[in-house]
């Protein structure tokens, strides 16, 4: 297994989106962030030999992160035609091993069937700006009904909220730490060039 860092570097290459939809809180998540993620995640045997599935692969950060790791498949999932094409671009420049399967669909309406075992990397849309809160709750449904293991990057504050739904869906919060979230300026309600964001990170066991 190579270093969180060397993963970061190689994931360096990624392009962000072309044309960023608010209304789909398309901000990409940050290199040393998937890189975190997946670095634990293989430290924890969530990846080798598994399916990883990224759930809103919006420009395939997670799921090119996870395919330089040694996966049996990644499969990105992604409501906007136009971010799989740039997700594509990406894992021309990545060009890692593992293959990649891009899917144009809804990640809420859970359209995958795919070879277990499946671990879940996603950063789903949060719904904090326009008062849809929770919209990461149907991914967090899709990751209970698919998955074995996931880990997602939600707002800060969510604890209470991931905690109870993975209780009521029989599953259990392992891990949960705090993360820095850095934004670049990229729509026109936002007045700084890059802002910080708290996030924090989940790995959830789903039975
Ligand atoms: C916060 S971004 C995460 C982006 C991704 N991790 C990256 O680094 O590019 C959320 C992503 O979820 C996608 N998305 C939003 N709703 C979706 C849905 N119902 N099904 C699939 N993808 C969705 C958005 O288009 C966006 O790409």
């Amino acid at each position: 297994m190579g270093t969180k860092r060397s993963l970061a570097t190689k994931l360096g290459v990624v392009a962000g989106f072309e044309n960023p939809r608010v209304a789909l809180e398309q901000y990409p998540t940050p290199p040393d962030l998937a890189a975190h993620v997946v670095h634990l995640a293989d430290l924890h045997d969530d990846v080798d030999g598994r399916t990883v599935v990224d759930l809103g692969t919006g420009t395939g950060m997670f799921a090119l992160a996870a395919a330089l790791r040694g996966p049996a498949r990644v499969v990105g999932v992604e409501l906007d035609r136009s971010a799989l094409g740039v997700a594509r671009a990406n894992e021309r420049r990545v060009a890692a091993s593992a293959p990649v399967h891009w899917i144009h669909g809804d990640a809420v309406r859970h359209p995958l069937c795919v070879p277990d075992p499946v671990t879940v990397v996603m950063n789903p849309p949060f719904g904090a700006r326009d008062g849809n809160r929770h919209a990461d709750k149907g991914f967090l449904r899709t990751a209970s009904d698919l998955a074995e293991v996931s880990y997602s990057v939600h707002n800060a504050g969510s604890r209470e909220f991931v905690e109870s739904f993975a209780a009521d869906n029989g599953g259990e919060v392992t891990h949960a730490f705090a993360a820095d979230f850095e934004v670049d300026a990229q729509f026109d309600h936002h007045t700084d060039d890059a802002r910080e964001i708290d996030t924090e990170v989940y790995r959830i066991r789903w039975d």
